[in-house]
């Protein structure tokens, strides 16, 4: 992998931007906007700091071969995203709001960095060049260390969101990601992994361990010869890959979703690491609402995302899970499933659990938004099945949860009959 397929130079007609590259661009630009939009909720707040890395930056422009028109690309989709979310936080207040971003675009090729500033200097981003917008040619693993000092230089909050666009699946080893994630407070990572180009690649020889080193996954080759032997090998491996980002990345909240590509008709992996379960509630947020390229392994309830290894021993019963979109099937048979299944997590808290450490308990297994799960929970304490009190544990709330705070009890009661 690591061929380069876009090609930006000044002068020469930017690349065609392909569909999944659009679908992806959808999904950076909801993220970035509902994310200052989520966490600038708060009227008082007057300013919010966040810097935002761009690791595999490209040129900035593509030309959209129907439309003929141009279309921005990643490091252009941040500035636009946050003039966007600055406005709609200004619009929500009645004094000034401040919206402290800094960009650092990282990009290996000289030509496509030239072209990169000479699209900004052009746009009406151009003043930020001066003290916002940091423009670094390399390798983006050998810049890690003088980006994640810079986050942090900035202040005690260290948000940072890194957007880690990788042709193939060698660029980003995932010891890098555990890095930036255990050194930056509240950083967050997006990951492109063309996980069918590497399942193609993976052998029983020397030359795959040597690679799978590189990108920091362990999965001997006796693991590979085995699951190549199985009937749903292609699933199966796929199953050690995700719990090998998991783990090896060490992030507390795993979002994976596969966008298929048309052209090649292999998926890669848009994945979402964090260490926050409200950055995890954001990405699965928009989800639900780009249903239309984005699609989920495995059926809805607890359990559903498909990548726990206990799975591997229980591949048919996977097989005949329907696929899983995000619409109004899916929410529906989502609200099914945790109907029945929720009640089975909660009883052994006896003295109860906050629906804060529900749900973050939860969330990597299953794609439901705090509201969706609220939702479920609310049902289940109207029909008297679990108890909901706030923190202090002083009123009853018969609706349901109103703040993450909020306790949920098991009705013993109602354990009787269950
Ligand atoms: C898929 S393109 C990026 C597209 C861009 N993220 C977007 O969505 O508009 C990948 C870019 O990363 C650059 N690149 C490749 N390897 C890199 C590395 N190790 N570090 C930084 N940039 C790299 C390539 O030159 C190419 O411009």
């Amino acid at each position: 992998m690591g061929h380069k397929n876009h090609d930006w130079g000044v002068g020469k007609t930017p690349p065609v931007i392909r569909s999944h590259s659009l679908a992806k661009h959808r999904v950076l630009r909801g993220y970035l906007e509902r994310y200052i939009s989520v966490l600038t909720a708060n009227p008082r707040l007057d300013q919010f700091r966040l810097t935002l890395v761009d690791g595999f930056a490209g040129g900035g422009i593509y030309l959209d071969a129907r439309s003929k028109e141009e279309r921005s690309g990643s490091p252009l989709i941040m500035l636009e995203a946050m003039d966007q979310a600055a406005e709609a936080a200004k619009a929500s207040r009645l004094k000034p709001f401040h919206l402290d971003v800094q960009y650092i675009f990282v990009e290996k090729d000289a030509e496509t960095i030239d072209y990169l500033r000479s699209v900004i200097s052009k746009s009406k981003h151009a003043p930020l060049l001066a003290d916002r917008i940091q423009l670094l040619q390399g390798e983006f693993t050998a810049k890690v260390p003088e980006i994640t000092a810079f986050v942090k230089q900035r202040g005690r909050a260290e948000r940072a969101i890194f957007v880690l666009d990788q042709f193939g699946y060698i660029d980003v080893p995932l010891p890098t990601i555990r890095n930036i994630l255990a050194t930056v407070d509240k950083a967050e990572v997006f990951m492109t992994f063309a996980v069918d180009f590497l399942i193609d690649y993976l052998s029983e020889n020397e030359a795959t361990q040597q690679t799978l080193a590189k990108i920091g996954i362990t999965l001997p080759s006796k693991t590979i010869g085995t699951a190549k032997e199985s009937r749903d090998w292609r699933r199966s491996i796929q199953l050690a890959l995700h719990e090998q980002i998991r783990s090896q990345t060490a992030a507390k909240f795993y979002t994976p979703f596969f966008i298929r590509s048309e052209d090649s008709h292999r998926d890669f992996w848009l994945v979402h690491l964090s260490g926050h379960f409200r950055a995890r509630d954001v990405m699965v947020g928009l989800h639900w609402k780009e249903n239309r390229s984005f699609a989920h392994y495995g059926g809805s309830g607890l359990q559903m995302l498909g990548y726990d290894p206990k799975y591997d021993s229980d591949l048919t019963r996977q097989r005949m899970l329907p696929e899983f979109h995000f619409d109004q099937t899916a929410r529906a048979s989502s609200h099914e499933e945790l109907l029945r299944q929720l009640p089975e997590r909660i009883f052994p808290s006896k003295d109860g659990i906050t629906f804060q450490s529900l749900f973050s308990s939860l969330t990597n297994e299953c794609p439901v938004t705090a509201e969706i799960m609220k939702d479920v929970l609310n049902d289940l304490a109207k029909d008297g099945t679990i108890r909901v009190q706030d923190k202090q544990k002083l009123i009853i709330r018969r609706a349901g949860i109103r703040h993450d705070s909020d306790i949920i009890l098991p009705n013993p009661q109602r354990r009787l009959f269950t």
